[in-house]
Order: C-alpha cells, then sequence, then structure tokens
C-alpha cells in the first residue's frame, strides 16, 4: 500500500488549496468573461454565486476528503457509498479536459514572458498571438508547461505542493498589488474602474438568468469545484483545524486576487483604448500586448505580469494532476513518480487539439465549466444533502465548534438552492455545448 502524506503545517495548506483556486481563471478567464458578459454587472451575479453556492459547496469537498483520507474516486467507499464514486469519477474526466487545455494556455504564459523580456510582440500583438496560440509552438510550450507540473506533482505533497505553493502564491500576490499599483496611474484608470465596478441594476435584474451559467461556471473553475481538488488536499489534512475557517480565507483570497487582477487589467485598456468587449480567450493576450506596447516600460511590466500569471497557473495545474495522480496511487498501487508520469503524457495527448485549434479549446472549456464540474457539484450537493447529512454534519464540527443552525443552514442549501440553481446550469449547459461542437462539425 502506498504510504500517505499530510501536509505540514496548516499555512502550507491553505496556500496550496488558494494555490490551486487561484490561476488562469483568475486572471485570464474572468476578466475576458467579465468583459464579454457586460462588465459590472457580470461582477455582481458572480460573486453571489461565489459565496451562496460555492462557500457551501467548498465545505462539502472538504468534508468529505478529510473524513475519507482518500483520493477523490476512492472517498465514497471509504464513506460507505460506493455508488457515488460516480462522482469522483466525474470529477476525475474534468480533471483531464481542464488540464489538458490549462498547460495549452499555460504554454502561452510562458512564451508571454519570453516575448516580453524580448519583444517578440511590440507593435504586432494579434500576429503574435496567433504564432503562439496553435500549432507547432503551442504543442511545445505546453509539453514544457506539463513538464513542470509533472516535476512538482512528482516530489509529492510536502516537498512538492506545500512547498512550491508557499513561494509562488505570496508572489503571485506581490506582483499583481505592484500591477495594480501602477494601473492606477494611469489616464484610463478611471474609465476602467467605472466599467469594471458600477454595475448596472436594470441589467443586472433583466438579464440576471443569462448572466447565471457564465457565472456560475466561473464560480466552479475558479474555486476549483466540482472536481475533486479539494476533496484530494483536505485528504491530506488532520482533525484538528477549523474547516469553515479555511474556507472562508481560500474563497476570501481568491475573490480578493480576482478583483486585483481585474483591477490591474482594465487600467491597462483603457488607457490605451483597447476595447474590453471584443471578446475570447485571446482578449487578455491580444489586449495586454497593445498595452504593453504603448505603456513607458511597457515590456517590464508585461514581464512582469506574465511571470505572475505563470506561477498562478503552475499552482492550479499541479493541482488538477494531484488529483488524478493520487486516484492512480492508491488504486493501482503504484508510486507516485511514475503514476504522475504516465498522467502527465496523457493528458498531454488529450490536450493536443487544443492546441492546434482555439474553437477545440472553446469546446474543451464549455466541457469542463459548464457540464462537468457542474455535474460533479450537482451530485455532490445532492450527496451531501440527501444521503451523508449525518456523518458530514460531525465532520464538520470536528476541529471547532460551530453552531448547530449554522450546520443546518448549510445542509438546506445544498439540498434544495444548489441543486436546484445547478440543475438549471447544467440544462442550460448541455445546450451550449451541443451548439459548440456542432459549430466544430
Ligand atoms: N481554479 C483554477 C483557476 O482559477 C482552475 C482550476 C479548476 C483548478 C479546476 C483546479 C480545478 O485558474
Amino acid at each position: 500500500m502506498v504510504q500517505r502524506e499530510s501536509w505540514a503545517t496548516r499555512v502550507g495548506f491553505i496556500l496550496a488549496a488558494t494555490g490551486s483556486a487561484v490561476g488562469l481563471g483568475n486572471i485570464w478567464r474572468f476578466p475576458f468573461l467579465t468583459a464579454d458578459s457586460g462588465g459590472a454587472a457580470f461582477l455582481v451575479a458572480y460573486l453571489v454565486l461565489v459565496v451562496t453556492v460555492g462557500l457551501p459547496l467548498v465545505l462539502a469537498e472538504f468534508v468529505v476528503g478529510r473524513r475519507s483520507q482518500r483520493n477523490v474516486i476512492g472517498a465514497f467507499a471509504e464513506l460507505g457509498h460506493a455508488n457515488w464514486r460516480l462522482i469522483g469519477a466525474v470529477g476525475a474526466t474534468a480533471g483531464f479536459v481542464i488540464l489538458s487545455y490549462y498547460s495549452v494556455v499555460g504554454g502561452w504564459v510562458m512564451q508571454y514572458v519570453l516575448g516580453s523580456l524580448t519583444g517578440a510582440y511590440t507593435g504586432n500583438p494579434a500576429t503574435y498571438f496567433d504564432t503562439v496560440s496553435v500549432g507547432a509552438n503551442a504543442v511545445l510550450f505546453d509539453a514544457l508547461f506539463m513538464a513542470f507540473v509533472a516535476a512538482i506533482v512528482a516530489l509529492g505533497v510536502r516537498s512538492g505542493l506545500e512547498r512550491a505553493a508557499t513561494v509562488m502564491v505570496p508572489s503571485v500576490v506581490v506582483l499583481l498589488v505592484v500591477l495594480a499599483a501602477y494601473g492606477a496611474t494611469l489616464p484610463g484608470a478611471s474609465e476602467g474602474y467605472a466599467f469594471y465596478l458600477s454595475p448596472d441594476p436594470a441589467t443586472l435584474l433583466s438579464d440576471a438568468f443569462g448572466l447565471l451559467p457564465d457565472a456560475a461556471g466561473q464560480a466552479f473553475f475558479t474555486l476549483s469545484l466540482g472536481m475533486g481538488v479539494m476533496v484530494t488536499y483536505a485528504s491530506y489534512l488532520g482533525d484538528d483545524r477549523s474547516l469553515v475557517a479555511d474556507s472562508l480565507i481560500i474563497l476570501v483570497v481568491d475573490t480578493f486576487i480576482a478583483l486585483l487582477a481585474g483591477l490591474a487589467i482594465f487600467p491597462f485598456l483603457f488607457a490605451e483604448g483597447v476595447d474590453p468587449g471584443t471578446g475570447g480567450p485571446g482578449t487578455v493576450f491580444v489586449a495586454l500586448g497593445t498595452a504593453f506596447t504603448a505603456l513607458p516600460a511597457g515590456r517590464l511590466v508585461g514581464t512582469v505580469f506574465y511571470l505572475a500569471l505563470f506561477l498562478a497557473a503552475l499552482t492550479s495545474a499541479f493541482s488538477i494532476l494531484e488529483v488524478i495522480v493520487a486516484y492512480v496511487t492508491e488504486t493501482f498501487d503504484i508510486d507516485r513518480r511514475p503514476a504522475t508520469l504516465a498522467v502527465a503524457v496523457v493528458t498531454f495527448f488529450v490536450g493536443i487539439p487544443t492546441a492546434l485549434d482555439l474553437s477545440v479549446l472553446t469546446v474543451y472549456d464549455i466541457l469542463a465549466n459548464q457540464v462537468l464540474l457542474i455535474t460533479g457539484g450537482l451530485l455532490l450537493a445532492l450527496f451531501i444533502g440527501w444521503v451523508y447529512t449525518d456523518g458530514a454534519l460531525a465532520e464538520l464540527t470536528t476541529g471547532s465548534a460551530i453552531d448547530d443552525r449554522l450546520g443546518t443552514a448549510w445542509i438546506w442549501l445544498l439540498r434544495l438552492p444548489i441543486v436546484a440553481v445547478l440543475a438549471y446550469v447544467l440544462f442550460n449547459g448541455v445546450g451550449v455545448l451541443a451548439e459548440a461542437v456542432a459549430g466544430l462539425l
């Protein structure tokens, strides 16, 4: 039997979980979704969902992980409900899909670190994005990024994940604060903040249902929910910590960093008169490329920005790989290193199509965020809300006493409102996915 590790310190666990949450989702996906979906109204919908759906589900994953001390698939059998390992299977599948294109985008980021240093995109941001994002370069840097991720996971929980997160997460925060402070001095700052931060109540009300699916998908993605990262990470925890306190910290830091990323990015765009609503995965790269070309010391600023993005992406990517590696090592009794290598290679191959065609990448993104993660979350809400209620409540109060009423509210939130919202989002997501796939054919 493969020996299980545990986190060395509480801070180490919190940083690793925060590092998983904070990633391309906050700094790349969130700003372009916000921009495409009309700015501040989307921001409000997203924040509401993070608190009402995200927080209860982070807690649900923590409870399953810590109580079972198992990987996301093994956990359910360990808790005496082997049938529900379907949740883990959906999660692991989502992991393959997400990591496969996540590392492609990670590869773009690496090329942008280099491009900022050498000035390669100066004056031609759109052409540079095209050469970076599809074709041979994309595949090559995808492989390189995956190699970094695998190297960290191969080192294990303490010497790999925990140590890397402890250095990387604070660096991301510092780099983003520096950028946001610089952004605040630009002439476009107030216009950027207005677009980003002043919601139009009319849009919000008239379009609440329209905003819901994307806002929910983003809430899941950014909190690393629905695929068992939080189950796996909590399975390396002892009984002496407060799950509620830890989940609140992670949620607050993740949201803070998404907001900070918006504060850093929108002033740059408005300073250069770039329209933030032009859409799609290229937005941040092309638009910022334009901005960094024009700004004083733009190359330096660009380097700092992409370095932050690279570190943030790494700490998220290795959490995804860890979910699958934990499953493989524990189920097939294989050592961590060969397991990591095998999973990384398979995932790399799954991702190649997304490095050759941006519309395939978009399909993977929709499949993962609007279908698979939501399915995982929906099933988990049903499991905790209706099946494993007593065990879940007992685990929630282990390590810290909490008011009974809070526990009851948690269960009822999972039972009805969260299930209803996620069922709607899933229904909608299947439609969106079908459309996107039809568009490919
Ligand atoms: N939370 C990560 C981000 O925002 C992405 C992620 C999703 C990581 C799902 C793990 C699981 O970039």
